[in-house]
Formats: structure tokens, sequence, C-alpha cells
């Protein structure tokens, strides 16, 4: 079997089904920095930060020397042993955590860091049973994260997952009832008040969020409603977990959305941009809370040594390079020129932030906001025509939005052309009466 047989032949026999559109899935071969090449030569600027990850640019030599120096010595170690970089990483985690998040663990994937805290809120309040999340949530696709998130329509996994209450939260963009937002968000507040006193049976452990919903279709929560949030925790002694798993080390142009808002949870999770490209997630928790015991969390890999020290570098990185400063410059350029494209470009019916953490919401019209789902499948096939990947939301039921969100390191010039051939794709697929 030649290459191109091998790489046929693999392709067709993955367990997970191509999602519609994605038959031609582009093979990546190399990355550096906000650039990624496929099999062909194409090169792409990939303004999606494989998944929101490369917060610093992909391959940075600086990582790359310090996985490589750390695999050199020791590249596993089973969680009963301790290793050099978890130790360093863990003190430098402390140097920066928000308030008293002092007590971290970690893991390989954000939805088992997600599961690590819902451990961790259910040890620390023994006798209750419930855990509340937004509507519009995202937390992974574990079975637990999954049923945590937005119901999937035809969900085959529903009779082994454990239930979650789903309490309304605002939207911005989509106020309930003509309502404004504040009123929205004191809505939504006296609503998830009455939830944890009457709409479930039983105490509450936790009230699960994000900060700001990414996946579920970037949605930015007022301030009033995450101070609102907190404060009806502590009333409660509900543990308020955030789940930073996205917005965390730099995204919002803080190291963390907790910075950025200036609000504390009790248990924050983090992951994708934590590992420099090395797959690395875990948990921040109140050094007011209880540890978990020996054996309540223990995954074999789940202090990847390697990993580990990739995320030394990257933090080390990200603080000496200023990357928050860069998400904010870079996030106020494109929000700028956004606004100028959407004096042009009708389909552009809001534009979400903060920091680099943009997207833009594509409707059919500006007064009913019906989302444009043509319009957002055809942005970014014709962004790949033309060598720039921009990130699509297909979940929440919208599929409507776009993500421009490299690397923070990007350079100027990356943005601008990003945004160059965004104002373009628009403007061809207007022409082409698409939305
Ligand atoms: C907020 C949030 N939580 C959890 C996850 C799950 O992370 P992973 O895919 O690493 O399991 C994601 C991934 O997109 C996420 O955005």
């Amino acid at each position: 079997m030649n290459i191109s047989q091998q790489l046929e032949r693999g392709k067709r026999s993955l367990v997970h089904d191509p999602r519609e559109g994605d038959d031609n899935k582009i093979t990546l071969v190399r990355a550096k920095g906000s650039l990624v090449w496929d099999d062909t030569g194409r090169e792409y600027l990939d303004c999606t930060s494989q998944a929101w990850s490369n917060n610093l640019g992909a391959n940075d030599p600086r990582v790359i020397d310090a996985a490589i120096a750390q695999m050199r010595e020791i590249t596993h170690a089973r969680p009963n042993f301790n290793t050099i970089p978890l130790l360093q990483l863990t003190a430098k985690l402390r140097e920066i955590s928000p308030g008293d998040l002092n007590r971290i663990g970690y893991c390989l994937h954000g939805s088992l860091a997600v599961e690590m805290a819902i451990k961790l809120a259910y040890k620390n309040r023994p006798g209750r049973h419930n855990v509340i999340v937004l509507q519009d949530s995202y937390h992974g696709r574990s079975l637990t994260t999954m049923a945590a998130s937005w119901p999937h329509p035809n969900n085959p996994f529903l009779p082994i997952q454990p239930r979650f209450t789903r309490v309304p939260h605002p939207d911005p963009y989509r106020p309930r009832l003509g309502l404004d937002v504040e009123e929205d968000s004191k809505l939504c507040l006296s609503l998830l008040e009455d939830t944890i006193m009457k709409g479930v049976d039983g105490g509450v452990v936790a009230i699960m969020m994000e900060p700001i919903l990414g996946n579920g279709g970037h949605i930015e929560l007022p301030l009033s409603f995450l101070k609102g949030v907190r404060e009806i925790c502590d009333r409660f002694g509900v543990i308020l977990i955030w789940d930073e798993i996205q917005s965390c080390f730099g995204r919002t142009g803080e190291m963390f959305a907790a910075d950025y808002y200036g609000i504390v949870p009790d248990i924050m999770t983090f992951g994708k941009g934590i590992g420099g490209g090395f797959p690395l997630a875990g948990i921040m928790a109140s050094d007011r809370l209880d540890n978990f015991d020996a054996g309540e969390d223990a995954l074999t890999f789940g202090q990847f040594p390697v990993a580990m020290a990739a995320a030394v570098a990257t933090i080390d990185a990200i603080i000496a390079d200023d990357l928050c400063k860069k998400a904010r410059d870079h996030g106020a350029y494109a929000t700028q020129r956004l606004h100028e494209i959407a004096d042009r470009r009708k389909l552009i019916g809001n534009i979400r932030g903060p920091g680099l953490f943009v997207s833009i919401e594509l409707v059919k019209d500006r007064k009913t906001k019906e989302p444009a789902l043509r319009a957002a499948s055809e942005v970014y096939k014709r962004g790949v025509k033309k060598g720039v990947l921009f990130g699509e939301s297909r979940y929440a039921g919208l599929g409507n939005l776009i993500k421009i969100k490299p690397p923070l390191d990007c350079t100027h010039e990356q943005m601008s052309l990003a945004l160059d051939v965004l104002d373009d794709v628009l403007g061809s697929i207007e022409a082409d009466g698409i939305a």
C-alpha cells in the first residue's frame, strides 16, 4: 500500500462518521505560529487556534525544547509519583491563580477536568444531589459532561447519563420578552433562586457555568448576572464552578475570565491553552474546600510529564510575550474592523468579545435576527479556498456563528488578512444571494 492508499484507508476506517460537509476534511501535516499546512502543501491562516487551544502559536520553540528535554528524562509516571514538571507547574499556577484557588489537579482533557470539578464539589457537599447548569452551556463530550451540556436531540446515551438541572441565562443579543439586558439578567437570577429553593428535590451541590458561553453560541453574560450567581451561591452555600477551559490563559485579554470579571469561583476548570499544543487540563479549587482522598481521582496518564513541562514553558512564554495585552490589542482592532465591515455587510447581526474571544453572528435580517445558516457554512468553505480557516459553531441550535480566534501572538498583518478575507467572502455570499 502506498502512502495515499494508506491515508484513504485510514479515512474510511475511522469510527467517527464525518459530519455533513466534512467529507473533504483537511489532513494537516505541519503548523507554525498561526499557520498550518495540509498534505498538498497548502498554507492556511488558522483562526480556530485548533479548537481555541493554541493561545501561544503552534510549535513555539520554547515549548518544543522544554517538551523534548522532558522526553529525554521521563515521559510517563503514574499518579502515585511526583515529577519535577508536576511540582513546578503547580507552583507556577499558584502564582497566577485567581483569589484563593490554590489547590490544583490535572488530567488530559477538558471533559475530565469538568468531571473532576463536579466530583470535588459533591465531596464537599455531602447529602446534596443536584448540579445546576445553564441552558446553552457546553462542558464536553464524556457521558457526564455531555449530559451537562446543551441537550442533544436524539441523544442515544441518555439512559446512562447523570441528570442535571438546566436554568435559563440572559442573552444580550436575544433578551426574553423584549426585556432589556439588565431586566433579562434579573429575571434569570430570580429563576435560578426559585430553582434552588423549589425546582429540585433535595439540596444543590453546585452551579456550573462557563463565564462566557463558548460553543453554545458565544454568549457574553452580563456582569450583573455573573455577580448575582456568585451572591446566590454564597447565600445558599452552593459551590460555584466556572468552566474556563475555553476562556483561560489570555484569550479574554486577562489570564483568566475570573480576572477579567473580578469574580472568583470556588472551583475553576482550565484546559486547551495551557499545554502549548500538548494535551493538558485540570482544576483550581479554593483552599477552603476539602481535597480528594487517595483513590478518589487518579488517571494513568493524568499527570503526563511532557505536557506539564510544555505547560511550564507555555505559561512563561504567555507572560514574557505579554499575550494578554496582545489579545486585548488584536481584539480591539478586530472589533473595530468588524464594525466597519458590518456597515457594508448586512449579514453581520452582532459582534462579540471580549479580548480575542471574537465572533460574529450572521442573520438573514437584523430585525428578526433569523440565523443565516447557509451563509455561515459558505463563509467557512470560501475561507478555506482563500487560505483562511474560520471557526463555525453548529452547536446549540444556532449554527450561524463565525469565530475569529487566531493564536494570541498572531501578527497584525495576519489579523488584518483574516478580516480582509472575511469582508471579501461576505461580499461574495451577499452577491450570490445566500443567507
Ligand atoms: C467550556 C468547555 N468545557 C469543556 C470542554 C471539553 O474539553 P475537551 O474537548 O478537551 O474534553 C470544552 C471544549 O470545547 C469547552 O469549550
